[in-house]
């Protein structure tokens, strides 16, 4: 793949562990994929990864600005405190019509505190930091932060997951429809982007009851009695 692709989903950070899940998931889904990462080399390693286990999967490996160019659909799957860093790196890049999506949650380790709580973002959650840096006319919607990376990477059984999505109602009916690609994942419409700082802070709720539950692939969420659900 060297031409942008409309349906093509680029992973910034998709050597990571919830990145990769992801990866395997939409390429074996049929959507072209693209793994970013700040190191060529290992963004191709990612890439031979989804190979081998989706024989056929469209996918590269390339550096995150490479692979942002390839894509509408841009998934941002840094470590909190990486976000703002690996968007500045990329204001020059990101273009008017993309939709970056926020997977991220501000988990207090990123000041050496524990996964089970958060620390405050001023402008509200990682999303909406996230749609502070972005460039005029670049759509942010929010999502899979309660999704954990075991579950996606075990292509043998469905995820069996929620996924909140908020945003601006065009974009966010994208995401919406990306997660319908995975199967078990059930998109829920979350609303505006700001709805994203409740679903952030699920997650490290549901950090400490893995630890309490002992249920080290991760639990996730369901909602009930959602009209229209299956
Ligand atoms: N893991 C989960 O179960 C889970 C569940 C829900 C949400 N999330 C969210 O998904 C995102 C990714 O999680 P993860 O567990 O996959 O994280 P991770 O494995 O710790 O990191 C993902 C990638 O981030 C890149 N990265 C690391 N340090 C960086 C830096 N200083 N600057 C820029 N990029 C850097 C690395 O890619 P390169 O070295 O290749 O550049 C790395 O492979 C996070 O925001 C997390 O909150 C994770």
């Amino acid at each position: 793949m060297t031409t942008r692709k409309p349906d093509a989903i680029a992973i910034l950070g998709g050597t990571g562990d919830q990145g990769l899940g992801l990866a395997l998931r939409f390429a074996r889904a049929g959507r072209p994929v693209v793994i970013g990462s700040r190191k060529e080399e290992r963004a191709l390693a990612a890439a031979d990864e989804v190979r081998k286990a989706v024989p056929g999967a469209d996918v590269v490996g390339l550096e995150n600005a490479a692979a942002t160019r390839l894509a509408d659909l841009v998934i941002l799957s840094v470590p909190f405190e990486h976000t703002a860093g690996t968007l500045k790196a990329l204001k020059d890049v990101l273009a008017a019509g993309q939709i970056v999506v926020s997977m991220g949650v501000p988990l207090a380790t990123a000041i050496g505190d524990g996964a089970v709580r958060t620390v405050g973002v001023w402008q509200g959650s990682c999303a909406e930091l996230v749609e502070s840096l972005v460039p005029d006319g670049v759509a942010v919607v929010s999502a899979f932060q309660n999704v954990a990376s075991h579950r996606l990477q075990d292509l043998a059984h469905d995820v069996e997951c929620d996924v909140i999505v908020s945003g601006a109602k065009a974009p966010r009916e994208r995401v919406m429809a990306l997660c319908r690609l995975v199967p078990g994942l059930r998109a829920v419409d979350g609303g505006p982007l700001a709805n994203a700082r409740y679903v952030e802070g699920w997650t490290a709720l549901l950090i400490g009851l893995n630890v309490r539950y002992k249920v080290a692939e991760g639990m996730g969420f369901r909602l009930t009695h959602l009209p229209g659900a299956a």
